[in-house]
């Protein structure tokens, strides 16, 4: 078993799976839910000074994600005060409490929760991507709590690097990156209408879709300041959470994936973690802490896919889908024309056995198999 635990800010988390805010922290008994079902750490549902009245419906599936209009929590601030965080507390992992929104709703909030807190997490989902409100919140949950605070930054079109290192001068404890990426629109092509309610009937976008989006942003924020970051969006596997430990993230946060699958996936995405470590030489996730920050060998890479015969079963997927016809299957055996090849590298990834690989220095290899 390799070393899952990870420290963020102080705070010791048993594996670096938490919740990300949303539907799997909607009230106390769901928090418990994504206890037992292995997460490393709560964070629960962004609660605001009143309670959410979101547009019905809001939550769509759509391909690669999910499209939501939910707001933020429909639960009163009492509530959670007097029931939901208590009950979470009593799953005996840390607990982050999301809040919303600007200065002043913070500084009413934030002394409240605070008993129930192990750190805070800003939303800054509907406050716009000038940075004067984040500054605002940030300050006010400084100076109401001795607990560190997250801030939790929305792709909005905004310089997340930039994001990050305001919220680092203002005071900030830590970065959780991203929020769900919009607005979007989903249709129901029988009916025309949007999939979501709400006046324009769009939304925000989660899940894998997002997961490279939120890959580039937590390397670049990973880059800009020196604070730990919980990375999320679009994670589903250990694989997914290695990568974004390899981008620069202490922790991962899922909301997504808890949703469609359920609070197991949590402890299922600790144990594939696991899995992946052992299979790729790392002895503790801490180890994988962005390796990939400042990996890129930059402009064009040497040399050129080359065909793994051992692993080959001769199908048309890279044939198919390679936009040179740089690749034939020949006697069952997919052979690459070398002087067709533009060296585009999309068969590399397009190939489901790895029988495709990009030949990288032995030194860059981990675990026997060229990353993928
Ligand atoms: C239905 C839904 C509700 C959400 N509610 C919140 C929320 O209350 N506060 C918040 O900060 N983020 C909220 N999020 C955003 C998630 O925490 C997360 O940042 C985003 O969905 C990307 O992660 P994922 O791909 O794992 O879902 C919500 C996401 C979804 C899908």
């Amino acid at each position: 078993m390799a070393d899952l635990t990870t420290d963020i800010a102080g705070i010791r988390f048993r594996n670096p799976i938490l919740t990300a805010a949303g539907p799997p922290g909607r009230d106390g008994e769901a928090l418990l839910r994504c206890a037992e079902g292995g997460a490393g750490g709560l964070v629960a549902k962004t609660i605001s000074v009143t309670a959410a009245q979101p547009p019905i419906p809001n939550i769509a599936e759509v391909q690669h994600g999910m499209v939501n209009i939910e707001l933020w929590s429909e639960l009163p601030p009492e509530r959670w005060l007097e029931v939901e965080l208590p009950l979470a507390r009593s799953a005996g992992l840390p607990l982050i409490v999301s809040l919303g929104y600007t200065g002043d709703d913070i500084a009413a909030l934030a002394p409240r929760v605070r008993p129930f807190a192990d750190a805070l997490e800003l939303s800054t989902h509907y406050i716009g991507e000038d940075a004067a409100p984040m500054v605002e919140a940030i300050r006010a949950a400084k100076a109401a709590v001795d607990v560190p605070v997250f801030v939790k930054l929305s792709p909005l079109g905004r310089e997340m690097a930039r994001a990050a290192e305001q919220a680092a001068s203002a005071g900030a404890d830590g970065i959780v990156a991203i929020n769900s990426f919009g607005p979007v629109l989903a249709i129901d092509p029988v009916t025309a209408r949007p999939r979501l309610g709400g006046a324009d009937g769009v939304g925000w976008l989660s899940g894998p879709a997002i997961r490279p989006l939120a890959l580039r942003c937590v390397r670049d924020i990973a880059r800009a300041v020196d604070l730990p970051i919980i990375g999320v969006g679009g994670i589903s596997s250990g694989r997914d959470a290695a990568e974004m430990l390899m981008a620069g993230a202490s922790a991962v946060g899922v909301c997504t994936a808890a949703i469609l699958r359920g609070p197991a996936i949590l402890g299922r995405i600790a144990a594939e973690l696991d899995a992946w470590l052992n299979e790729h030489e790392y002895t503790r996730a801490a180890d994988l802490g962005g390796r990939g920050v400042g990996a890129s060998p930059g402009g064009s890479w040497s040399g050129q896919p080359e065909i793994v015969a051992a692993a080959c079963n001769g199908c048309d997927l890279c044939t198919v889908s390679c936009p040179y016809r740089a690749i034939a299957v020949t006697d069952g055996l997919a052979v690459i024309d070398r002087t067709a090849c533009q060296r585009c590298g999309l068969c590399v990834t397009r190939c489901r056995r790895g029988a495709i690989e990009w030949p990288v220095p032995a030194s860059e290899v981990r675990g026997g198999q060229l990353p993928r």
